[in-house]
């Protein structure tokens, strides 16, 4: 027997309800907003996630699945969609493009991390990205978004966190600040931390090891080192974020894990999931376009992880199966007048469905009920010769008869479509 990947996960019929429900409201929430959808390759060349996401950072260096093409080039199994919608906007020359300036997306992001609760290598975002606008209300826009998502869908115990990174001249200082009071940290700070003072030293602030959050409490804090511009921006989508009733939580040490990100980011977090309780997360990403290798365009955006929206998807948003009915269509006259009648229904929009390997009453009826089947037509050849079938309601038992040619009508009323 071979079996699946590591942290790669089979969705089973059973759970498509659920997945059904929350990708219907991405997408009606998302297109109510202006948005519209994109769909990307789920493999890039490498470099893409290289330079968009940062040499530097936990996913490049350790998470992506990177493989030779058969001609030697370098393929990576997309580990987030920002850096491909990016790419594709700049490749079809698309940035000024009205109908391309607000999209979103859904579908499958890979990352080489250790699974556990809430944690996949394989896993679903769904991401918008509102590409060429500066201004503040673009940030409020996005994250209002992603605030009514989780709203639409009755998510409890939910946070907003948020910063301001600052333009790339204001980071400059700080980091330099900030590096000053790592060093002489050192030997507080756990391997990961250490080696990030020189490659990445932002990230030392997001670290999760307790020694490393005590021996950082007191460093400088990046709101501190923010220009007028910067400030401004930010304290506009704070203002914002107020008059539309959005909570939210400053904070400082909110740097998040792809170095794309200037200015607003923000992360939304769901106090019921335990560990990766990340739901949702994003921000601005002014300098992307330019370090793809296109014009200077200003771009704001997030990603929301679905299987943690399922974890946290409380049972009320769950909708009860659509009524459907099971042919039980037995005997020479029976079973022929079962597929005419199959045919029939489907042509009338009513779910209907058999099991073809079930030639009597008694078998059939057992798969209706292993089906879950809410109700039955037996059709046998003395029902078939008087013109009519017997309903069976499977849960009460109660049959009554109905005549051949007034059964879609029948069922239409009794299924209210
Ligand atoms: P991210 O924070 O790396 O951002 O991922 C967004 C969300 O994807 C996380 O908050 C989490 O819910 C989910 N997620 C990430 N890794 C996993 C995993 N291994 N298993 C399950 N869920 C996971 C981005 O990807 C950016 N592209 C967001 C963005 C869009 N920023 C601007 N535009």
């Amino acid at each position: 027997m071979i079996r699946g990947i590591k942290g790669v996960k089979d969705i089973p019929p059973s759970q498509m309800p659920k997945w059904n429900v929350v990708e219907i409201a991405a997408h009606r929430l998302a297109q109510s907003y202006g948005f519209r959808e994109i769909r990307i390759p789920i493999f890039e060349p490498t470099d893409l996630y290289v330079r968009s996401i940062g040499g530097a950072t936990d996913i490049v260096e350790k998470e992506m699945y990177t493989f030779p093409d058969r001609d030697g080039s370098s393929l990576t199994l997309r580990p987030e969609g920002t850096a491909g919608v990016v790419r594709s906007l700049i490749e079809h020359n698309l940035i000024n493009d009205p109908t391309c300036k607000k999209l979103y997306y859904i579908g499958p992001m890979f990352r080489h991390e250790r699974p556990q609760a809430g944690r996949f290598r394989q896993f679903h975002q769904f991401g918008v990205e509102m590409v060429g606008f500066t201004s503040p209300n673009a940030d409020v826009e996005v994250i209002s978004l992603l605030w009514r998502f989780f709203s639409s869908l009755q998510l409890p115990g939910l946070t907003l966190e948020i910063n301001s990174l600052g333009q790339p001249q204001d980071r400059l200082g700080y980091k330099d600040n900030l590096v000053a009071f790592l060093k002489p940290k050192f030997e507080q700070l756990c391997s990961n931390c250490r080696r990030r003072i020189d490659t990445n030293p932002l990230r030392v602030l997001d670290c999760k090891v307790t020694q490393c959050r005590t021996a950082t409490e007191e460093a400088p804090k990046l709101p501190d080192f923010l220009g007028k511009n910067s400030k401004d921006h930010f304290h506009q989508v704070l203002a914002d974020l107020e008059m539309l009733s959005i909570p939210y939580h400053l904070n400082p040490r909110l740097v998040r894990g792809l170095d794309y990100y200037s200015m607003t980011t923000f992360e939304v977090s769901c106090s019921s999931l335990g560990a990766q309780n990340a739901i949702g997360a994003g921000g601005r990403y002014d300098g992307l376009f330019e370090v793809l290798g296109g014009k200077p365009t200003p771009a704001v955006g997030f990603a929301i992880g679905l299987e943690r929206v399922l974890l946290a998807l409380p049972e009320c948003m769950i909708p009860t199966p659509n009524p459907w009915v099971f042919i039980a269509g037995f005997g020479p006259l029976g079973s022929k007048a079962g597929v005419s009648l199959l045919d029939t229904l489907r042509l009338n929009g009513i779910t209907a469905d058999t099991d073809h390997n079930s030639t009597s009453l008694k078998n059939l009826l057992r798969s209706a009920d292993r089906l879950s089947a809410p109700y039955v037509l037996i059709l046998g050849d003395d029902e078939v010769s008087q013109n009519n079938a017997i309903l069976r309601n499977m849960e009460t038992k109660a049959q009554e008869n109905i005549s051949l040619s007034e059964i879609p009508t029948f069922l239409k009323k009794r299924f209210s479509i």
